[in-house]
């Protein structure tokens, strides 16, 4: 039987690897590198750096492939999602076929936590239904963006007994969610934060944590927002692309509904 891992590899610093993926990195026979879009090189660099560092025991094979990119002029931004996970099923089935001879393993290193706004999980269940291949598979989990951004600013992700709401900048157009006090939110183009400019709510941003090349920022949003925006276009035009995330605190007292 063919095992597929999907390693958790932490979410930018090589140190966030744990234990439990170094193992798993040393049972891999073949790991799978996709080359994705706009954080391209960098990202599989990190990769091919933790496979040097933390693989001491074995040799292993690494197969490169193009991601294929989502189909940004489908009408309906569920629909276009849906089509790109499937041309990856088709992709990542291949690979798994072609690639990886039985009793091998197999391995694709997520970015973070594979749990967390990752299709991978998805797609193996995908390709599993789809019937035409066997193979095992298992997740080892990995430390998030969030939780990088929560240390690095120092702040407990909750306040006492309270949710967290975890979001993307897209549906911050509809504004914060009135019951919540915390949000944290992922893959914004910048127009979620935008949106909430005027919000009575504290900003903890961070910017490529856990890299060499991490900025911070924190304080009122509606002082800090020109400032966040202007070092995000810095940043991207001088990376080429920007990974950001940021925590929204609004002040219990300041609910709208309170
Ligand atoms: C496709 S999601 C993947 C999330 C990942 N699975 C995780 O556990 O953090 C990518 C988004 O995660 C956030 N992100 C991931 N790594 C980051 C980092 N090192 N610094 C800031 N944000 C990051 C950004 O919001 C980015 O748009």
């Amino acid at each position: 039987m063919k095992k597929v891992l999907l390693i958790g590899i932490g979410a930018g610093n090589p140190d966030y690897v744990t234990m439990q993926a170094v193992k798993a990195l040393n049972e891999v026979d073949v790991f799978f590198f996709l080359d994705k879009g706009e954080a391209k090189r960098d990202l599989v660099d990190l990769r091919t750096e933790i496979c040097e560092r933390f693989i001491t025991n074995r040799s292993y094979r690494v197969v490169e492939v193009e991601s294929p990119a989502r189909d940004v002029s489908r009408p309906s931004y569920k629909s276009g999602v849906h089509a790109w996970h499937r041309d990856k099923a088709d992709i990542f089935g291949r690979l798994i076929e072609e690639e990886l001879r039985d009793g091998e393993v197999g391995a694709f290193l997520i970015w973070g936590d594979p749990s967390l706004y990752d299709s991978t999980i998805r797609i193996i269940h995908q390709i599993l239904a789809d019937g035409r291949i066997t193979f095992d598979y298992e997740v080892i989990p990995g430390i998030t963006s969030i939780q990088a951004l929560a240390a690095q600013h120092r702040i407990a992700l909750n306040t006492i007994g309270e949710p967290v709401h975890i979001t993307t900048g897209r549906r911050l157009n509809e504004g914060l969610p009135r019951h919540i006090d915390t949000a944290v939110i992922m893959l914004d183009n910048g127009s979620g934060l935008r949106a909430l400019a005027g919000e009575d709510v504290d900003i903890y941003w961070g910017a490529y944590l856990g890299t060499p090349d991490e900025v911070l920022v924190a304080g009122k949003l509606r002082e800090r927002v020109d400032e966040i925006e202007r070092v995000r276009e810095e940043e991207r035009s001088r990376k080429g692309w920007i990974m950001d995330t940021y925590l929204l605190r609004r002040n219990p007292d300041k609910r709208k509904d309170s």
